[in-house]
């Protein structure tokens, strides 16, 4: 398929999650990160977007998000406005389906960032412009979509067969790890206490996906078995935004499920460490791996940038 004829398949689609979108479609969106990153390495400008405006609509906090989001916007030529929910009358109860009809009139695109994944589903079916998901307590594609990128910039384009081992809390990010990876064909391990494991709605579609592409969906208790020679280990927050209260027996059921140096040499030696930040050191991860010469954080936490400036510049 010629580049052109995906940018037209692309234009005015949503972004809720990478199980809407084919192989083919992820790598064309991976190819152009690497495009536009180029070219902001370059000093070059890439203004695609000019006289666009895309809405960011947050109800939980958030620091790489909205500023790759608003930055990103920048410098593709177009217009980013926060919205708090707090300022919006959504806040105040106003219908989720007549914001989107509102909002539809006057914006080019959305990000939301909110609790409830049905409200995303629910903007998207009212809206008559993109929907892009900024995280869910389901799902966090953009996220996923960056960290693909990293991960070709470190172990090459060729993804199939790579194993990746998530530790820790079976949450969002992990649900989007095992959809974005069952696309590339990847072999996903998900290693969490039984109470914590992923949810079974987003395993099963995984696993479908796995099945079509060759890759793997496996989950375990077992951190040895899921760690041992993994290319990419991954860690995120025990207690995820809006589990503040469950913090205590999160962090006593999630004790054992740590990426440390211990675990770093059961993983491949060129293994990678990857954590989607905010990190809690000591804690989902050690502070000498976050700082040690396996963890790629930082430039995960870069690519954000360049990944959503992809999917703005398909689909707006
Ligand atoms: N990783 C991530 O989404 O970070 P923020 O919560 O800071 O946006
Ligand atoms: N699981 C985390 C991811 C933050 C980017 C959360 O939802 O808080």
């Amino acid at each position: 398929m010629s580049l052109l004829h995906m940018d037209t398949k692309l234009k005015g689609r949503d972004f809720l999650s990478l199980k809407d979108y084919t192989a083919e479609e992820i790598v064309y969106l991976l190819d152009l990160a690497d495009f536009i990153k180029a070219k902001v390495k370059n000093g070059e400008p890439y203004e695609v977007l000019k006289g666009k405006t895309l809405g960011l609509i947050f109800e939980k906090s958030s620091t790489r998000t909205r500023v790759s989001f608003e930055v990103g916007m920048v410098q593709l030529g177009g217009y980013p406005l926060f919205l708090s929910s707090n300022d919006l009358q959504m806040g105040r109860g106003e219908p989720i389906r007549d914001t989107a009809r509102v909002l539809s009139r006057y914006l080019d695109g959305i990000m939301i960032r909110t609790y409830n994944h049905n409200d995303v589903e629910e903007l998207a079916a009212y809206a008559d412009i993109p929907i892009i998901n900024g995280l869910t307590d389901a799902l966090h594609p953009c996220q996923v979509l960056a960290d693909l990128q990293t991960i070709r910039e470190y172990k090459g384009h060729n993804l199939k067969g790579m194993k990746l081992a998530y530790i820790g809390d079976g949450n969002n990010m992990a649900h989007s790890l095992m959809i974005g990876g069952a696309k590339m064909g990847m072999e996903v391990y998900v290693a969490s206490p039984g109470e914590y494991n992923p949810d079974s709605h987003w395993v099963d579609i995984a696993k479908e996906i796995a099945k079509e592409s060759g890759g793997k969906i496996i989950l375990t208790q077992d951190i040895g078995e899921a760690s041992k020679k993994a290319d990419v280990l991954y860690a995120d927050v025990w207690a995820s935004m809006g589990q503040e209260k469950e913090t205590a027996e999160r962090v006593k059921a999630l004790s054992k499920y740590q990426i440390n140096d211990a675990l770093i040499k059961k993983a491949a030696k060129d293994v990678i460490v990857m954590h989607c930040l905010p990190a809690h050191r000591g804690e989902e991860i050690a502070d000498e791996v976050i700082e040690g010469e396996h963890s790629v954080v930082f430039d995960e936490a870069e690519n954000r940038l360049h990944a959503q400036k992809a999917v703005l510049a398909s689909l707006l």
